[in-house]
């Protein structure tokens, strides 16, 4: 479910129409809805409040400051892996003592600016890694808030790139030796063991292997609560969402259907996993990204050129791979639609196999193959659905492309929450060498 709809064929964002904002502010544009994500945040929310829980929105798919706030304000903490993003939560107003710090290369500048801003709890990836954070929290005269990432080797039956509780991966301690870890960590004087914390993956849409893994983590945490007084677990993130629209044929509406065929509520998954957690008496953390922010951006692009090869015909777009590098990285889908919806355009007749493609001198810049799609033509504006999780934060200046422009509609109101970037800025930190004539 989200907030961008047809009415009287124009997309929109809530009570905006989108072409009014990319004529205000051009393109390409990222456009997020504040009642998506409040949406969002609080079918989580709800979900999990059979047990005492609190939600950490993970900063690294949409950390602008806006966006941030919004869930701020809604009572997110925060799940964030540098010191960059823990400095984007306070920037943003969020609550620092609700920030878990998870990721296997903390620095030491990390640790001690985590420290210093008394964060909830540090997921640690390694021993080296505690033996570290112990020696700065002595440093500090602090105690360092510790819960152990658990790679409990769980397949998440997810994308391979996006796979991380599996012995393949680089992340968390393996669960045959996590018990002899709290052993050792328990000796060093600096830390606090406040919990345990798993992620096997991410864009789950199956709740099984959450299941199994919370099937064999529970009892784990059970000893640690009694061995070593523990009061949390975290699940970590991963609940999936829907990218391809339902096609229900004869359905003039298939496109930018607001209610998708959703294969793992929130409500499914608490179904599932909260008899196993109650049980348990702990607080249980949550990390969502994609769930809360995922279906609550677009990507508004404009149709340079359409190319016909006789083979292909090619919409060329003004955004490209380093605007939103899903597709590319893992031939990810996005739904594409045009900002305006004429009557038939919704019949195979009047539609055209495209590519869509961006400008990028390179062959892996595209955002569709091969896909069915009303024809457009220079000048007109596609939108690229559900771009609002890992969308703007993964973008790049490659080919010396400027970062596009965020706006955040909240009903009939809309504000620019990060200007486009001028291009000078693209070179204003380098310089030319003197001896450079
Ligand atoms: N917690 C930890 C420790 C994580 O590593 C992640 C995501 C999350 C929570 C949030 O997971 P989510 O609820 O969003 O699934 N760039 C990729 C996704 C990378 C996810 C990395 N870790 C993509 O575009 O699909």
């Amino acid at each position: 479910m989200h907030d961008f709809s047809f009415k009287r064929g124009k997309l929109y964002c809530e009570n905006i129409s989108v072409a009014s904002l990319v004529k205000k502010h051009g393109s390409p544009l990222y456009i997020y809805s504040h009642a998506t994500l409040t949406r969002n945040f609080g079918l989580l929310d709800n979900a999990l409040s059979p047990v005492d829980h609190t939600l950490h929105f993970a900063v690294k798919a949409s950390s602008n400051l806006g966006v941030l706030r919004t869930l701020a304000n809604a009572g997110s903490g925060f799940d964030i892996v540098s010191g960059g993003e823990l400095q984007r939560v306070i920037a943003a107003g969020g609550d620092s003592t609700k920030c878990v710090f998870a990721g296997v290369g903390k620095t030491e500048e990390d640790i001690e600016l985590a420290l210093k801003k008394g964060i909830y709890a540090f997921s640690a990836e390694s021993e080296p890694e505690l033996v570290r954070i112990n020696k700065i929290a002595r440093r500090l005269k602090k105690k360092a808030p510790i819960a152990v990432r658990v790679n409990p080797n769980v397949d998440a039956k997810t994308h391979a790139k996006i796979t991380t509780g599996t012995y393949d991966n680089k992340f968390g301690i393996a669960f045959e030796e996590i018990e002899g870890v709290y052993e050792r960590a328990a000796r060093l004087k600096n830390l606090y063991l406040r919990g345990i914390q798993m992620h096997i993956g991410s864009q789950l849409t199956d709740v099984g292997p959450f299941e199994k893994a919370v099937r064999k983590v529970a009892p784990l945490a059970k000893r640690l609560t009694e061995k070593h007084g523990i009061e949390f677990f975290s699940l970590g993130g991963g609940v999936g969402i829907v990218y391809e629209p339902a096609l229900a044929s004869g359905d003039a509406k298939w496109w930018c259907s607001t209610k998708r065929k959703t294969l793992l509520t929130p409500a499914r998954y608490a179904a599932k996993l909260m008899p196993l957690l109650k049980p348990l008496g702990l607080r249980i953390l949550i990390e969502p990204g994609r769930f809360i922010a995922g279906n609550a951006g677009i990507l508004v692009t404009r149709v340079e050129y359409v190319k016909q090869t006789g083979v292909k015909n090619f919409v060329i777009v003004d955004a490209a791979m380093n605007d939103l590098a899903r597709p590319s990285l893992y031939d990810s889908y996005h739904e594409i639609v045009p900002l305006t919806q004429k009557p038939g355009d919704h019949l195979k007749k009047n539609q055209v196999s495209s590519d869509v493609v961006g400008p990028i001198c390179e062959s892996s810049d595209y955002f569709c193959k091969n896909r069915m799609l009303p024809k457009v033509g220079e000048s007109d504006f596609l939108a690229l659905l559900s771009a609002g999780a890992y969308g703007f934060v993964m973008a790049s200046n490659y080919n010396a492309r400027p970062y596009p422009a965020e706006v955040l509609v909240k009903g009939s109101r809309a504000e620019i929450v990060r200007k486009r970037q001028p291009v000078k800025q693209l070179w204003a930190s380098e310089t030319v060498p003197k001896w450079l004539k």
